[in-house]
């Protein structure tokens, strides 16, 4: 997973400042998109997955037929905005179909030859899965749909009136894929997965069961009020839940004898300036750009991406989908445009000649 929150400096810092820089005091370097804690908190069977009930089953259908039938798993595509549980679903099915299980990132495989080898290892019944499959080069997916459709791969040898194909069978496999950004797919490539399934933003209770089982992971004590909190600044997404445990559980350490109270997890995500609805640092800016560079909008995600020196790509992944989750943010033909509801949290009101809405000030 190549991808991660890139933030390349911050506009507000000044390189010439040589002003003695504040003690290591309430400023962290935390990230709460982090996915280094990943594999040590991934649930590894289907029933140690907490929430999305509508996918969990479905799942549990597909993987049920395909046993009593023997037969290999149709191909599955996962998608949904980062840390929502796509690659924990992705790992879940070959354990729980007791198969061989192969992993491949779409921007590592720049050409057909790179993806041959993970096709030609794949045995019968097993899973290959393509983690930000919607990255894939034109050359490289149009190699993969005989080899997803009628499991053979068509291999071009020589050039000019020497050149041949020959087919080359494979075994019948299962394709996992996992996407970001289902609308950048093809309509051949998407076509080809025979059960799509679309992993969604998790309420607070979900969240908070996750919080809970994770602490006893960590052997860290923590009170259900705390989880809860937790649970309310995660937006949504247990790879930030996961984030902000393990946040806590390092504050506890240091300043709690080890124990998550309610009063210890405010404090420790009051720190890390995490609000109460899950803006962290990055949200903020984001908006304050729009509002403050942008008149509130309309503003082309690019152009937001310049002025915050962070890419598009970036803005649109991570930050965008809850800010237009929680109503602070409109998508329109013509670009971003803050609401009255993200001025609001902010604080901010707008001059009265000026009100909030569509372009701001
Ligand atoms: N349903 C769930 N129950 C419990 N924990 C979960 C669940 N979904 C995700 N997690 C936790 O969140 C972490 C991140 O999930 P995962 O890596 O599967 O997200 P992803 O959708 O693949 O994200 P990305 O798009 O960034 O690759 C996992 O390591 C796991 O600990
Ligand atoms: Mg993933």
């Amino acid at each position: 997973m190549a991808r991660q929150r890139i933030i390349n400096g911050s506009p507000d810092e000044d390189p010439d400042d040589e002003s003695p820089r504040p003690p290591l005091g309430p400023k962290v370097d935390f990230r709460p998109d982090d996915e280094k804690h990943d594999d040590e908190l991934r649930p590894q069977r289907l029933e140690d997955i907490v929430g999305q009930r509508k996918v969990v089953e479905r799942l549990r259908i597909m993987l049920d037929a395909a046993k009593k039938r023997q037969e290999p798993l149709g191909h599955v595509l996962f998608d949904g905005p980062p840390g929502l549980g796509k690659t924990t679903f992705a790992t879940v099915i070959p354990k729980e179909l007791g198969t061989d299980f192969q992993i491949a990132s779409a921007p590592a495989l720049t050409a057909p030859k790179d993806v041959l080898s993970y096709l030609t290892n794949a045995s019968y019944g097993s899973v290959l899965f393509i983690d930000e499959i919607h990255r894939l080069p034109p050359a490289v997916e149009e190699f993969i749909y005989p080899a997803m459709e009628d499991f053979r791969v068509d291999i071009s040898l020589g050039e000019g009136i020497n050149a041949r194909t020959i087919n080359m069978p494979l075994k019948r496999f299962t394709m996992i894929g996992a996407t970001t950004r289902s609308g950048m797919l093809t309509a051949p490539l998407r076509d080809r997965f025979v059960n799509r399934l679309h992993v969604d933003f998790y309420d607070e209770p979900d969240l908070a069961e996750i919080v809970q089982r994770n602490s006893r992971k960590l052997r860290t004590e923590i009170e259900p009020s705390a989880s809860a909190e937790i649970a309310r600044r995660s937006r949504g997404t247990p790879r930030k839940a996961n984030n902000l445990l393990y946040w806590c559980r390092d504050y506890a350490d240091s300043k709690a004898q080890g124990r998550i109270t309610d009063d210890v997890a405010r404090r420790a995500l009051e720190m890390i300036e995490v609000d109460h609805v899950g803006l962290d640092e990055l949200d903020r800016r984001y908006l304050m750009i729009l509002i403050n560079v942008f008149c509130g909008g309309p503003a082309g995600v690019q152009a937001i991406g310049h002025s915050m020196n962070c890419p598009a790509d970036t803005l649109e992944d991570e930050i965008e989908p809850f800010l237009l989750r929680v109503g602070f943010l409109q998508r329109t033909p013509r670009g971003r445009i803050v609401t009255a509801a993200a001025l609001a949290h902010l604080g901010i009101t707008a001059p009265p000649d000026k009100p909030a809405q569509g372009s701001l000030f």
